[in-house]
């Protein structure tokens, strides 16, 4: 019922990249992410709280001697080839992660040759674990290495930002590629997205489990709804703004403000701002319970922030809620609550160890009998962040 970490893929990627390209490649490991608290803001300027964890990208890359690209998705069974000259979207989304890093690549002055790619993971699509940032922070990374350019980690994470908001046109926040990029073993990290500056803080309690729980729904409102949130909240800025000129994001907003400025004006886009302004503040004090090491105060933010984001950011869904109640009594679960964009993807749970097996089991049973659907579930651990793979 639950997954085990792939630890044969940069056999297969090996493998597969000698049968194809007939050369030896260079195996970067980049991987997924859960974020226990703090969601939604990190485009907001706030503080997030992920880690990198046990699903990742394997990329196999070596140079070429001609000017072209050629990627292999080993998962997909598919292939793509353009070359240098030609960086424009390629109609089918998976190469243009690796193209939009490229071009990002470039941007900061990197001169390419050809190169061949194969890759391939364990981090399933579209379930809100970053597959996607994984990719990106994995061919910045092999670059990087394969071309020497000396970038360092930040720029590789930023890239693969830049990458997915201009060449992919997911207008999304720093949170994934930097947690993929940075990630720890047994480590979350604290990450102002205002400053950039992080803090590791410790995540290794033998007792508990970070377990997630996969609707396997991805509602196509997602990415749209995504990024109608981020224009409500900067026009929640721009209204407070022409009384407070220095509140430059919702990280510098109180609720003081969005009482006098924002509620009067459109309530809906109070509501918005509300849940930020409130889930910013949560994290923080998130972080104290954990200093404390008070995993049930912890966890009782996280319920805070699941009906957060239900009611106020509405960006949650029928079966998150479900497998949201369907825990919120357990006494073994500490914290539950939907994680990463919504409309479907993953719930993070915090789970006392010995009661995870029947807690699946009780999960199973009834998201099936509510939804109709299969529940995926994943024992995520924390895992450290993008290397090179060692042959
Ligand atoms: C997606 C985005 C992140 C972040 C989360 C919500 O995962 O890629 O940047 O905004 O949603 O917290």
């Amino acid at each position: 019922m639950t997954d085990q970490t792939a630890t044969d893929y940069p056999e297969k990627i090996r493998k597969h990249f000698s049968t194809v390209y007939q050369q030896t490649p260079l195996i970067v490991r980049s991987p997924g992410r859960v974020n226990l608290i703090g969601e939604h803001t990190d485009y907001n300027m706030g503080f997030v709280l992920p880690a990198a964890i046990n699903k990742a990208i394997y990329l196999g890359i070596q140079k070429r001697e001609d000017n072209e690209m050629h990627f292999v998705s080993f998962d997909m069974d598919d292939f793509y080839q353009t070359d240098l000259q030609n960086i424009t979207r390629s109609g089918k989304l998976w190469p243009d992660y690796i193209l939009g890093v490229v071009e990002q690549f470039r941007k900061a002055g990197a001169e390419f040759t050809g190169f061949n790619i194969v890759f391939g993971g364990d981090i399933p699509f579209g379930a809100g674990l970053s597959s996607s940032a994984a990719l990106e922070c994995a061919s910045g990374f092999a670059f990087n290495e394969l071309f020497t350019f000396r970038f360092d980690r930040r720029q590789i994470a930023l890239m693969g930002q830049a990458a997915e908001n201009q060449f992919v046109g997911v207008n999304c926040g720093i949170m994934d590629q930097f947690a993929s990029v940075f990630g720890k073993k047994q480590n979350l990290i604290r990450l102002d997205c205002r400053s950039l500056e992080y803090e590791y803080i410790p995540f290794n309690d033998n007792d508990i489990e970070i377990v997630l729980f996969d609707t396997q729904v991805k509602h196509s409102l997602a990415s749209s709804a995504y990024n109608d949130r981020r224009a409500q909240c900067e026009k929640g800025v721009s209204l407070i703004k022409q009384q407070h000129p220095e509140v430059q994001s919702l990280r510098d907003a109180t609720e003081e403000m969005l009482l006098k400025h924002v509620k009067p004006a459109d309530e809906e886009t109070y509501r918005r701002c509300h849940y930020v302004v409130s889930e910013i503040q949560r994290l923080l004090d998130g972080c104290e319970d954990l200093k404390k090491d008070d995993l049930r105060a912890f966890g009782k933010r996280m319920f805070e922030t699941h009906a957060g984001l239900r009611d106020l950011y509405e960006v949650s869904c029928p079966e998150l809620d479900h497998l949201v109640n369907l825990v919120k009594d357990q006494p073994a679960v500490l914290g539950a609550r939907m994680m990463g964009g919504g409309f479907g993807g993953c719930t993070i749970n915090l789970v006392e160890k010995e009661s995870v097996h029947a807690l699946i089991q009780d999960v199973t049973s009834g998201y099936k009998a509510l939804s109709g659907k299969d529940v995926q579930v994943y024992v995520a651990n924390i895992q450290d962040g993008t290397s090179r793979v060692e042959s």
